[in-house]
């Protein structure tokens, strides 16, 4: 496979959120707050810090909240520009300004495989990133960026991965995979939430993907799998039969930010690590009888 630099990360981000009801009747799952930014942020800065140049957003109805949050505020800035509190609008600006971003509607939410190839016209020619918003990493090297140094050493499609519990297999897609070297797994075959009886192994695809274009021609033939969805897991699947693919194990705390459980362990990680409140949110813990 050519090695080619990686600029585009696609995010998905026109699922329902129906895990995370009542609150996401209204709001979408990807601006919930973890401390004082949504959670889709937290996706870009990793993408960005990966190298990547253009991002392109998967929206459906009720997603307006995130274009408005990575375009320019002009209201807000004039107000903040005449109460004396200008100097919010750089941390503003460096959100619109970090990235392109682009938005594709997909009008039925049709599974993640679906999603991915609602982008096939704005990807062209060239290998890509896919990043999904629920699974929020937390490591000095951003998830993504280890991927991509990764890609570049070996230049091939690679799935971001982490062991988990076997009771929890069958909320992933789970892999058949044979180790190759240092935290690099040659993919065998893929599964998606599979029965704990039937998974081929304890290694879960986390949402951080490199792929290549093939992908949107096997997605095109992609029939509805587990949940009548058009799975992207699926696909991949398919891709192994025509390449060599990669399991990466990422380092890093890894955090369901789409499960509430999930989405409160990831606010305590991150507001113990946020420089302005992580000291006195600490002493808050301390003083809690648990
Ligand atoms: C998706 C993928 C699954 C992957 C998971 C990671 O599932 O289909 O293979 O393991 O993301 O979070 P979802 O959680 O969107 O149902």
């Amino acid at each position: 496979m050519r090695k080619e630099k990686i600029t585009k990360a696609v995010i998905p981000a026109a699922g329902l959120g129906t895990r995370f009801l009542p609150v996401t009747k209204a709001s979408p799952k990807e601006m919930l707050p973890l401390v004082d930014k949504p959670l889709i942020q937290y996706v870009v800065e990793e993408a960005v810090a990966a190298g990547i140049s253009q991002i392109i957003i998967i929206t459906g109805r009720g997603k307006r909240a995130i274009e408005d949050h990575f375009d320019i505020s002009f209201e807000l800035e004039e107000i903040l520009k005449q109460t004396g509190k200008e100097h919010y609008i750089p941390g503003l600006r460096r959100i619109s300004d970090m990235a392109d971003f682009c938005y594709i509607r997909q009008s039925q939410p049709q599974g993640l495989g679906h999603a991915i190839l609602c982008a096939k016209h704005l990807i062209g020619d060239e290998p890509f990133a896919v990043l999904l918003g629920d699974d929020i990493v937390d490591h000095s090297t951003p998830a993504l960026k280890q991927m991509i140094d990764v890609y570049e050493r070996t230049p091939a499609p690679i799935i971001g991965i982490q062991r988990v519990d076997k009771s929890e297999v069958h909320q992933y897609g789970i892999l058949d995979a044979t180790p190759a070297i240092d935290d690099l797994y040659k993919i065998n075959h893929l599964v998606e939430k599979p029965a704990v009886e039937d998974a081929p192994s304890d290694l879960a695809v986390i949402g951080r993907y490199i792929l290549i274009p093939e992908i949107f021609d096997l997605l095109e033939k992609t029939k509805p799998g587990k949940n009548n969805e058009i799975q992207l897991t699926d696909a991949l699947n398919d891709l192994t039969t025509l390449r060599t693919m990669y399991g990466y194990v990422i380092k890093g705390d890894r955090y369901d930010a789409g499960d509430k459980l999930g989405f409160l362990q990831a606010t305590v990680k991150m507001g113990l690590k946020n420089p302005k409140l992580g000291g006195a949110f600490k002493q808050y813990l301390k003083k809690l009888a648990l």
